[in-house]
């Protein structure tokens, strides 16, 4: 039993549930409590939590689809005060390969904490929502209002369903308040360069891969088309430091706890608000590694989008929050991740 003020994390070893959790130490007074089954992440994750803010964050290993377990974690913590619902699977490609693992995993794992959030009365619920339900769209930057698009994914298709699914709880329970946030792009590492992005999986997205090909993990990368209608010919993306993600996590569990959300289930997106191409990105992580990139320009990947970035000024008007790191800091921070990782293999 404890006493203070708990927040569940839902997949706190993952890449944004470690660096919220350390937000939530580093700024907040809340006692953290993660619950994981590390099926895209190890408990080496809790280790380097530690490393940074000294504390040791009590993780349930259990996998959220089983709900009697689930229901575990809320018998033994009275307090909580608020939810953070990361834990999902995430890879668009996997999900167009093996749909029914992302709709059991993704929607299953919402069902069941949304029931633990109405049987145990926590009433502050937070989904990781993503610029993915946006889908295939002309008018930029996007708005929360935007109308949002057909899902290219069965991915982006559980987010677009998990949103409806909070609208409805919302309305049907007018004691519940949930908040959705849709992320863009995220990338970088914590600045100590301690934590940082690190799934079991081969990672695809491009920073990792970046940061990879300059340390030799992988010979040479591809860009994926040069002749797209944009500046430089490559698509566009709106990269944002995961550390500003998580800060924004904060912001957005204060209003839900002080009650100043105007309805009770709201949207907000989480980018920097500026589009940068593929190679102005390489450009950027170059100018901060002095490293020379071996990159080729190759085929388009089937499924990109051309251009997608945010509009930020509900976020920054709603939540008072504006991201504070740059493209140079989300470079230089994802580098010395990959520079730490290999002192450790
Ligand atoms: P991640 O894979 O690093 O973290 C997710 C964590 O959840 C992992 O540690 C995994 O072990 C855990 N998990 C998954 N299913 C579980 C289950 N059934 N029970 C218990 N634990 C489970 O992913 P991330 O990048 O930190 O993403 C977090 C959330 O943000 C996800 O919902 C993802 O869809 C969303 N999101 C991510 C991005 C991105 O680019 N990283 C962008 C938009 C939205
Ligand atoms: C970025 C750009 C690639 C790798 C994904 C999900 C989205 C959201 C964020 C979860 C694209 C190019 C990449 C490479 C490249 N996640 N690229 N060579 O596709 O914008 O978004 O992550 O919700 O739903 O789809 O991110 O990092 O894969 O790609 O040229 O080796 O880099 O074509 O233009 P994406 P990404």
């Amino acid at each position: 039993m404890n006493a203070t003020k708990t927040i569940i994390v839902t997949g706190g070893a993952g890449y944004i549930g470690s660096h919220t959790i350390i937000e939530l130490i580093e700024t907040t007074s809340f006692n953290v409590i993660s619950i994981d089954n590390y099926s895209n992440s190890t408990e080496k994750t809790f280790d380097r939590i530690e490393l940074i803010t000294g504390k040791k964050i009590r993780n349930y290993q259990i996998d959220i689809c089983n709900k009697t377990e689930l229901e575990r974690v809320f018998e033994e913590n009275t307090h909580i005060v608020g939810i953070i619902h990361f834990a999902a699977f995430k890879s668009v490609g996997e999900s167009v390969t093996d749909p029914q693992k992302y709709y059991f995993n993704n929607i299953n794992s919402l069902l069941n904490i949304l029931d633990c959030s109405l049987k145990y009365n926590i009433t502050n619920f937070i989904f990781s929502s993503s610029c993915s339900v946006y889908g295939n769209i002309d008018e930029l930057p996007v708005k929360e209002t935007t109308p949002i698009g057909k899902a290219e994914s069965p991915y982006a298709y559980t987010k677009q369903i998990g949103e409806e699914i909070l609208k409805d709880y919302s309305k049907a329970n007018s004691q519940l308040q949930t908040t959705a946030l849709r992320y863009f792009n995220p990338v970088g590492a914590h600045v100590s360069g301690l934590n940082g992005e690190l799934p079991l999986n081969k990672p695809n997205n491009l920073v990792p891969i970046i940061t990879n090909a300059a340390i030799g993990k992988i010979a040479q990368m591809t860009v994926f088309g040069d002749d797209y209608p944009t500046r430089d010919g490559t698509c566009i993306r709106d990269y944002v430091h995961v550390s500003d993600i998580a800060n924004a996590h904060i912001k957005a569990l204060y209003l839900l706890i002080e009650n100043k959300n105007k309805s009770n289930f709201s949207i907000f997106n989480l980018g920097s608000g500026n589009g940068v191409s593929v190679l102005e990105a390489i450009a950027a992580f170059e100018k901060i590694s002095g490293k020379k990139l071996n990159y080729q320009i190759g085929q388009k990947r089937d499924g990109d989008v051309v251009a997608i970035y945010s509009d930020n000024s509900f976020s920054e008007k709603t939540l008072g929050w504006t991201p504070k790191y740059n493209l140079e800091d989300m470079m230089r921070s994802a580098w010395k991740w990959e520079l730490e990782l290999s002192m450790l293999e």
